[in-house]
């Protein structure tokens, strides 16, 4: 079966497409012929995106899904194997993020499992319950959205990146094996986008971020067949430098992401 999931009758499952990045995705891959699967938690949400999809000629089916909830992950996925059918292309958008400093997180062990539950508990959970019948099907496209904190670890982003990481290393290490069934695992270390997720850090408009609609046009760059690493240029670059210079490469990104707040609320 063709990989280009523009080709595929098989439908097109996004996490996170109540909004944001996700929401922005789905409407740009709403036309004749598309199927998709849109899940997360805010069920009208979900129904107006949805809407605007219809309206662009997609068939859509929404499923509300809470992450955190391992039988509501199994349920989605069983739900969406018997109503959809076996997915093309699954984008795991969801997320949550913090921005937290050393001092504030004392006492708060619960952020790393806050943190965990969504980015890495949860969407691996669904991953997991699909990937299997995409690896029966012998094709198939699993892009999870994660971020440069996965790889250049920053003050402030600890939990954040933790969970972001953890994700990472995960599906790099089920790439080769999931690629030998015919599904390919990509990731899209997305750069600041304006969201709701991104607003209590830098603000509504924070200066140098991408629009949902060029973030999710980022994504999608992931569905193209053969890409394993959708990434901004500074990322490459700067990934590497963390694994040889970690203190220092540390420091860099707090200072750097400190400018990038200040910058953004003047
Ligand atoms: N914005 C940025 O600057 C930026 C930068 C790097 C990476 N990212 C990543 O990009 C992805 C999209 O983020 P965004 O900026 O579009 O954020 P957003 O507007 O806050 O959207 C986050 C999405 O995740 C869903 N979600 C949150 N908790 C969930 C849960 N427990 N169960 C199911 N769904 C849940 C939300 O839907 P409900 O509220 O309906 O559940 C929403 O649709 C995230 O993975 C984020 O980490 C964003």
């Amino acid at each position: 079966m063709a990989e280009d999931v523009h080709e595929s009758r098989r439908p097109v499952l996004i996490t996170g497409a109540s909004g944001g990045i996700g929401g922005a995705l789905a409407l740009q891959l709403a036309r004749p012929g598309s199927h998709l699967v849109l899940s997360g938690r805010d069920a009208s949400a979900l129904e107006r995106v949805a809407g605007q999809a219809r309206d662009r000629g997609a068939r859509v089916s929404v499923r509300p899904l809470d992450l955190r909830d391992a039988a509501a992950v199994e349920q989605l996925a069983a739900t969406t194997l018997h109503e959809d059918g076996t997915p093309a292309a699954v984008v795991c958008c969801a997320g949550r993020s913090l921005h937290r400093g050393l001092e504030a997180t004392f006492g708060r062990a619960h952020d790393l499992a806050r943190m965990s539950a969504v980015n890495l508990v949860g969407t691996g959970g669904l991953i997991l319950a699909l990937l299997e019948p995409m690896c029966a099907a012998g094709s198939g496209t699993i892009i999870a959205v994660t971020s440069a904190s996965a790889r250049i670890p920053a003050p402030g982003w600890a939990a954040y990146g933790a969970s972001k990481a953890g994700l990472d290393t995960w599906l790099r290490a089920l790439r080769p094996e999931a690629a030998r069934h015919g599904v390919r695992i990509a990731i899209a270390e997305v750069p600041l986008v304006a969201t709701a997720m991104s607003q209590p850090c830098y603000g509504a408009s924070p200066r140098g971020a991408l629009t949902p609609e060029q973030g999710a046009a980022f994504v999608a760059r992931a569905l193209r067949p053969g890409r394993t690493l959708i990434s901004p240029w500074w990322t490459r670059l700067a990934a590497p430098l963390a694994q040889a210079l970690p203190s220092a490469s540390a420091r860099a990104a707090g200072a750097l992401a400190r400018l990038a707040v200040q910058a953004s609320r003047r």
